[in-house]
């Protein structure tokens, strides 16, 4: 949702900041602009497009002196994605600079007040209308930089992350956020400033992540001084050590990094469980669990939130916690759980999932949760996140950096967390067997090598999805443990290849999408064997009847569906509450191929971002 990118010290500030955007792209990339300052000149270039074309832009005008600069790339919230709404913006003197992430929800008020009092503006956007309010404060107020935006930013309401120069002022930065992240990379007298830390890797591993309510003015060679916004008062910056490494955030031979995370899922799932799931002894370690099991035993309920692939990786975890461990769950969208008044107490605990631990609508649910006693328990992958810093406790995914904006390996490694908590409340509970519980133990221990020879797959279904992929619309179909990967593998295409997709209960299907089989239209149902398999099988036979193309997902070996079905894609075997983490499989490669195969940008689909900073 945005991204902004940031450098004040000694190096050459223009290729730290574009290639910094390149990695920064998956956040947003309808323009993107630079600003670069060598203490004389102000060069600024933006564009509508991705980052590869603001670099043609610039290729031949950009000062390569400048030991300043800030960049953007953006997902447009106000302003349709052209070269005028790209960031950055200027003030109407011209003196100060901005690049913002976020949402200024009280700009019309604010640009109508400063429209009165003479400002103009170029843009439709709330960016301009608040480097203009911060230009407005440091006149009246006839202060610095940085108390000009502390005082604009008590005035202003929505969420921000924010870079700021003045050009009358070479050699500071000042920097803000409330509700979007940002990373502050320390150097041997030089600072990095990003979204999230993948721009300064090779430069820095220490970092700093601002928090909510807090600014810092950033000046080379200087130390880092972060203030809170609203009183003043002066943080004591926790410096921390960065586990990424450079070739995690490269693509590594791979022509996308959707189909290298689709690849890395062995090792992810592996990483996940590392050090948790001890098979053999029948133990499994998760101190965010460990610590607070009373409260997981003692609850009502638990309550599931998340967005998006999150959300589906939720729905799978309904199952197996209500299956396995029997205690009531509710999965909810983020944004209608914030929304809807919900009726949640201190017997509830409530479990947010978000790969990036940014997403607006989910952070938004746990500060509601938790304002009503809950206790929160998070689900993250990207260490040090908001969501991991606002919940009570949790477990992280580790499945390492994902790019791919079509999440892939964040969905699996998150079913694994899922699986371990309920299978350790189920045995806390004795709601399972000894040995029904280590073999649930030994299978998921067997996971990465399974998804492994799924993998072995890709060629054939490349063929299969040449067959479809001039297809309109496809239903995807599941039950039990396997609905939930229906939706998902349906959200798949739908968000890289632009074809129309449902995901629906297999059985459902008589209740409305039948009425769409004909012979144009691919059903892909997930048919393996421990899944009410003949209920399935009826389905398969209904969709035949009315000679729709049926790509079924089956268990191996399996020679039924192969006779019904006119293409089978085959997964391994294994228990039914973690088939999902192998029929998943195939339904990444089939949309991935489908998409390469259309032209489509996979790893940057139209109008979609990786992480939704705003509501
Ligand atoms: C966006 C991404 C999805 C992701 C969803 C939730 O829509 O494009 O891939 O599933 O946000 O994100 P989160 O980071 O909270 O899991």
């Amino acid at each position: 949702m945005c991204g902004i990118v940031g450098y004040i010290g000694h190096r050459e500030a223009y290729p730290i900041i574009i290639e910094g955007l390149k990695r920064l792209e998956y956040r947003g990339y309808d323009s993107a602009g630079i600003a670069l300052y060598d203490g004389t000149n102000l060069k600024v270039s933006k564009t509508k497009g991705k980052v590869a074309d603001l670099e043609q832009r610039v290729a031949d005008e950009i000062s390569t002196n400048a030991n300043l600069g800030i960049g953007h790339t953006r997902w447009a919230t106000h302003g349709i994605p052209n070269d005028l709404n790209a960031h950055p913006h200027y003030s109407n003197s011209g003196n100060l600079v901005i690049i913002h992430n976020g949402i200024i929800e009280n700009y019309d008020s604010l640009r109508k007040e400063l429209i009165s009092r003479g400002y103009t503006f170029k843009s439709e956007t709330d960016t301009e209308v608040l480097i203009n309010l911060i230009e407005d404060v440091k006149i009246k107020e006839d202060v610095k930089l940085g108390k000009a935006v502390q005082i604009a930013l008590n005035q202003v309401v929505g969420a921000y992350s924010i870079a700021v120069f003045d050009k009358t002022k070479p050699g500071e930065i000042v920097i803000a956020r409330l509700g979007s992240p940002l990373a502050v990379g320390i150097g041997e007298n030089e600072f990095f400033i990003a979204s999230d830390a993948s721009p300064f890797i090779e430069y820095t591993k220490n970092a700093v992540y601002l928090e909510d309510e807090e600014m810092a003015i950033i000046r080379a060679g200087k130390d880092i001084k972060i203030r809170k916004i609203k009183d003043d008062s002066l943080v004591d910056p926790y410096v921390q050590e960065l586990q990424m490494n450079l070739e995690q955030i490269e693509k590594g031979g791979y022509d996308h990094f959707m189909l290298k995370e689709i690849f890395e899922q062995p090792n992810a799932i592996k990483d996940t469980y590392r050090g948790r799931l001890l098979a053999k002894k029948g133990i499994i370690k998760m101190s965010g669990v460990d610590d607070n099991i009373e409260k997981f035993l003692n609850a009502n309920r638990i309550v599931i939130v998340a967005c998006g692939t999150s959300w589906h990786a939720g729905l799978v975890a309904e199952y197996i916690f209500e299956d396995l461990a029997r205690i009531p769950v509710e999965v909810e969208y983020a944004s209608e759980f914030r929304y809807r008044n919900p009726v949640i107490t201190n017997k509830d605990v409530v479990i947010a999932i978000s790969q990036s631990g940014e997403t607006a609508d989910t952070l938004a649910a746990i500060k509601l949760a938790k304002a009503n006693g809950a206790f929160v328990f998070g689900v993250c992958n990207v260490v040090g996140s908001s969501i991991a810093r606002e919940t009570n406790a949790g477990a992280y995914t580790h499945a390492g950096p994902e790019i791919g904006v079509a999440s892939t390996k964040a969905f699996t490694t998150q079913i694994t967390v899922l699986s371990l908590i309920a299978l350790k409340l189920a045995k806390a509970k004795g709601a399972i067997s000894n040995s029904d519980y280590r073999y649930h133990l030994q299978e998921l221990e067997l996971i990465p090598e399974k998804v492994t020879k799924a993998l072995t797959s890709d060629t054939h279904i490349k063929a299969v999805a040449d067959t479809y992929k001039e297809a309109r619309n496809c239903l995807y179909l599941g039950r039990g443990y396997n609905f939930p990967v229906a939706l998902e593998g349906a959200l798949k295409l739908k968000e890289i290849s632009y074809i129309h997709a449902e995901g629906y209960p297999a059985a459902e299907m008589k209740h409305g999408p039948i009425a769409l089989i004909d012979e144009q239209m691919p059903v892909i149902v997930i048919a393996t064997k421990k899944g009410h398999y003949d209920k399935v099988v009826s389905n398969i036979q209904e969709i035949k009847s009315r000679k729709g193309k049926i790509i079924g997902i089956v268990t191996e070996g399996d020679t039924h569906v192969k006779e019904l079905a006119d293409h089978v894609i085959e997964v391994p075997e294994t228990l039914e509450p973690l088939s999902p983490l192998l029929t998943t499989i195939p339904l990444q490669l089939l949309s991935y191929h489908i998409a390469v195969m259309l032209g489509k940008n996979v790893d940057q689909p139209r109008n979609l971002a990786k992480s939704v900073t705003v509501e």
